[in-house]
């Protein structure tokens, strides 16, 4: 189907880039086939320097950062991490590869993410860290996060995947966590054409573990023919390509999440007044928008009118997490997450993608006001 709106449209985007993509991607190509590594420390040193942290260690995917960051955290066998159940599966799945148990806390009912009130009651003797998620793009609140985690000696790993271009406190995300994590996958803010993800960190010690396990475990700098390595790590470093097109996209970020706040700020104003409940953010908070999340009535009815208009309209992390085959019987207490279990039946995801036309934005807003008026 060809959407009238759809959730991207960042092969326009990459046309109008295209001289620039291509001088990236073809010496790679054509020149140097060893040419990936001085493109990915060039993105690393671009993404930091952009984010405002010291290391970014670029890696194959957002899943598979996650669980490096939690291995590089010293979590594993026998540990508890507490986290949310409305995210992706990678979420839990990596803290489970990781050997520890994830332990599921209620989220705040205005902004989607992990409540901080909530999160004493889930702790133990056992809990290592916390594993924030910035669903949508919505900061999950890190510095009321960080006072706990310091109080019980316990690590942050922030999921920022779906967040790159927000900021909370006036800086990028990442400033109160451990390690955060920005995927670049094709549908996230900063979007690649196939897999790729940035860990970044202020602590050194992390930084370099990051390092070792995204490159096999060997010992950095050595000689030809002294070859070390210092730990069983894995070979998932950012794939090269990838790394030649966020190098070119990266400088556009901040533009383009501006772009995405005045598509909201336009949505929620012309959704005044309808049955459909915006999310509310922390006056410190800036997010960002992978899609606009709202909750609606009637809300698969209202989904499948979207996209019978031509509305690439999604359900994101419904059903939550513990409703997955996988996870039967894992989380018995699953009814004391009530917020998480609401709003997986309220929400729909409007598509936002900074390409699109006020025209569009008008489209979708006059389409929602007609199905949410006929509910
Ligand atoms: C909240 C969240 N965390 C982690 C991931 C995993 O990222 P990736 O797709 O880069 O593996 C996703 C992907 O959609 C996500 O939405």
């Amino acid at each position: 189907m060809s959407w009238k709106v759809p959730r991207s449209l960042a092969a326009q985007t990459h046309r109008q880039l295209r001289d620039e993509i291509l001088a990236g991607i073809e010496p790679l190509l054509f020149e140097d086939i060893n040419g990936g590594y001085a493109l990915r420390a060039r993105l690393e040193a671009a993404f930091a320097a952009e984010i405002g942290l010291k290391h970014a260690v670029a890696a194959h995917s957002g899943t598979v950062a996650l669980f490096i960051a939690l291995r590089a955290c010293g979590i594993g066998a026998g540990a508890e991490v507490i986290t949310v159940g409305n995210s992706d599966i990678s979420t839990t799945g990596a803290i489970r590869q990781a050997g520890a148990r994830p332990v599921l806390c209620d989220v705040r009912e205005q902004e989607y993410t992990i409540d901080p009130d909530l999160v004493a009651a889930s702790i133990s003797e056992k809990t290592s860290a916390l594993l924030p998620v910035d669903l949508h793009g919505h900061p999950a609140d890190v510095k009321a996060l960080r006072a706990i985690a310091d109080r019980h000696g316990l690590k942050i790993i922030e999921d920022a995947a779906l967040a790159s271009g927000a900021r909370d406190y006036g800086a990028p995300l990442g400033a109160f966590a451990d390690v955060t994590m920005y995927s670049f996958a094709p549908f996230k803010p900063l979007g690649s054409a196939g897999n790729g993800a940035m860990l970044v960190t202020n602590d050194d010690d992390i930084a370099a573990r990051l390092r070792l396990l995204v490159g096999y475990g060997a010992a950095q700098a050595a000689e030809m023919g002294a070859q070390d390595y210092i730990a069983e790590g894995y070979n998932v470093p950012l794939d090269s390509v990838q790394a030649a097109l966020l190098l070119v996209k990266l400088p556009h970020l901040a533009k383009w999440t501006a772009r995405r706040r005045a598509i909201v700020a336009a949505l929620e104003a012309g959704l005044a007044g309808t049955g459909a409940v915006t999310p509310r953010f922390r006056p410190e908070s800036a997010p960002t928008f992978r899609s606009y999340a709202i909750r609606v009535p009637a809300r698969d009815r209202i989904y499948r009118g979207l996209r019978a208009a031509g509305i690439e309209a999604v359900v994101h992390y419904a059903p939550p997490i513990t409703r997955y085959t996988v996870y039967a019987g894992a989380f018995p207490n699953s009814e004391r997450l009530p917020v998480t279990n609401r709003l997986a039946e309220e929400i729909v995801n409007l598509p936002i993608t900074p390409e699109l036309t006020d025209s569009a934005v008008k489209y979708m807003i006059k389409t929602t006001r007609d199905l949410l008026r006929a509910v």
